[in-house]
């Protein structure tokens, strides 16, 4: 694939096949998105990979405190989002919940897609991408670099995935699962492997905004 195939072809995919990505695989594309670009170098990410039952024990533990506890990130979302980014958060959940067939005031069926985030989507592998807790937003940055990089090393590959704000919710699950200290927060989750086309949720195509709403030309 060229570049403009591989950023064109990723998008968000929530639902995978059961097939286990080759280690070699796995292995190569972890170490393309570690050329990620980063200030003075520092490459300050760090990355936990689960698998097999390593993933089925995340996944009852998300679970579980999705439906039992509060959220209790490192680093909060902004919510309500300020206009005009809340109109394109409700854009973007009409067009998922169209393809899902959810109808708008069907709460219940939204709660059940919701944790959809918690059973990484049927995906065979997650991850977890963490940055020392003494960092704040200029390194998050980098960090951010990385995800994008990963994503579409992933689609250069053929593979698909989803970068999951959500599963920043629970971070102690994370830090108990592989052993962290307090140093290492967790900045988000990304749900991956191969896509299953017949998941209706995998219909769902988001569009953007014309440049002229973020860009600024000036002679
Ligand atoms: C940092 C980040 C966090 C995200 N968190 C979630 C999430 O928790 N759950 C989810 O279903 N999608 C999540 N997404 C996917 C976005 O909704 C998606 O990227 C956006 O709607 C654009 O769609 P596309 O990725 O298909 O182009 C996240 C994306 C990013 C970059």
């Amino acid at each position: 694939m060229n570049f403009q195939d591989v950023v064109k072809t990723r998008r968000s995919v929530r639902g995978y096949l059961p097939k286990m990505i080759p280690q070699e695989t796995l292995t190569r594309i972890l170490t393309l998105a570690n050329l990620a670009p980063s200030n003075c170098n520092i490459q300050p990410w760090y990355v936990y990979v689960a698998s097999g039952q390593s993933l089925q024990t995340l996944k009852a533990a998300y679970l579980k405190a999705a439906k039992n506890s509060q959220p209790n990130p490192d680093y909060p979302s902004p919510r309500p989002f300020p206009e005009p980014y809340r109109q394109r958060q409700i854009d973007c959940a009409i067009e998922l919940y169209k393809e899902m067939g959810i109808a708008r005031g069907d709460k219940a069926a939204r709660d059940a897609a919701t944790l959809r985030n918690f059973e990484f989507f049927d995906a065979p592998h997650v991850l977890f991408i963490g940055m020392d807790a003494k960092f704040g937003a200029s390194v998050a940055l980098d960090v951010g670099m990385y995800a994008q990089t990963l994503m579409l090393a992933l689609t250069s590959e053929g593979l698909a995935s989803c970068a999951q704000g959500a599963l920043r919710q629970y971070p102690d699950i994370v830090r108990d699962f592989f052993g962290l200290g307090d140093n290492i927060n967790i900045l988000m989750g990304l749900s991956f492997g191969y896509e299953d086309t017949t998941v209706a949720a995998n219909r769902t195509r988001i569009s953007r905004e014309d440049i002229a709403g973020s860009v600024v030309f000036r002679e």
